[in-house]
């Protein structure tokens, strides 16, 4: 398979997406010791120095419905999850859609990017941004309340190659589970790895925020909310976590 490796990059999602645009092979992985601007999901900026964490993207070009890219998210978080708690040994759990966290600290970020016409994916990117070891201090203000890393939490350096090795073995068996049997088991382990089911959550939506208890996902990814007025299906947005 093609990996392309860069010691500086701008954003591995930028250069996969230049890679998929021109025509790569599904499985092209695009990672870097550094970016200069790594990019977060609502148009964050990503932490990214070198040498201290996994900046990785790879091109998937599904035969799914581009209705189903989301789907593909929760995929890549429970691939990533099964990884990190067993090169870290960690104890983390995905935070509805797909951050990573361990002791309520965000570890991993995922961010997908889609190219589709009509009714077909032509591809999808997901990026996936690993703190392996970084010291905490090391995070610039506005991160250092919520984020920490993989060494943080285990009180060790962590292996990258070993961890970058599962990472890509995790996310091609659970590629082949989706198209082989569907999303249902991916699903049904993104439920079991989930902390936020069961709980008190605040959504902040494009266009609303609200409070309720977070009770499931639907066949679609869509997190389910309980609210005095209702049940409220939420697809995008922010979600976080009640102390
Ligand atoms: C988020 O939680 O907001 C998503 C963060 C995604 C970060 C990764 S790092 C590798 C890839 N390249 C980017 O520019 N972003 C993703």
């Amino acid at each position: 398979r093609e990996i392309h490796y860069f010691s500086e990059v701008d954003s591995t999602n930028n250069a996969a997406k230049k890679l998929a645009a021109g025509g790569c092979p599904e499985g092209t992985i695009v990672v870097a010791e550094a970016q200069n601007t790594g990019r977060g999901r609502l148009s964050r900026g990503w932490f990214s120095p070198y040498g201290k964490g996994i900046w990785l993207s790879v091109v998937f070009r599904p035969p799914f419905s581009p209705m189903d890219a989301a789907k593909c998210t929760l995929m890549a978080a429970v691939a990533v999850n099964r990884a990190v708690n067993a090169v870290a040994g960690a104890g983390c759990g995905i935070k509805w859609p797909n951050d990573i966290l361990c002791n309520g600290r965000k570890v991993v970020g995922i961010l997908t990017e889609m190219s589709a016409e009509m009714d077909a994916i032509n591809y999808i990117v997901i990026g996936m941004g690993i703190n392996v070891n970084i010291d905490p201090h090391e995070f610039p203000g506005e991160i250092a309340a919520t984020a920490t890393s993989l060494a943080a939490v285990a009180g060790c350096q962590i292996p990258r190659l070993k961890l970058f090795t599962e990472i890509l073995a995790e996310l091609e068996s659970a590629y082949n589970t989706v198209k082989n049997f569907g999303f249902a088991p991916v699903l049904a382990e993104w439920k079991n790895q989930s902390i936020t089911l069961g709980q008190q959550v605040d959504v902040h939506g494009i266009d609303r925020s609200f409070t309720g208890l977070a009770t499931d996902i639907d066949d679609d990814g869509a997190l389910l909310v309980t609210t005095a007025s209702g049940v409220a299906r939420v697809l995008a947005g922010d979600v976080s976590i009640r102390p």
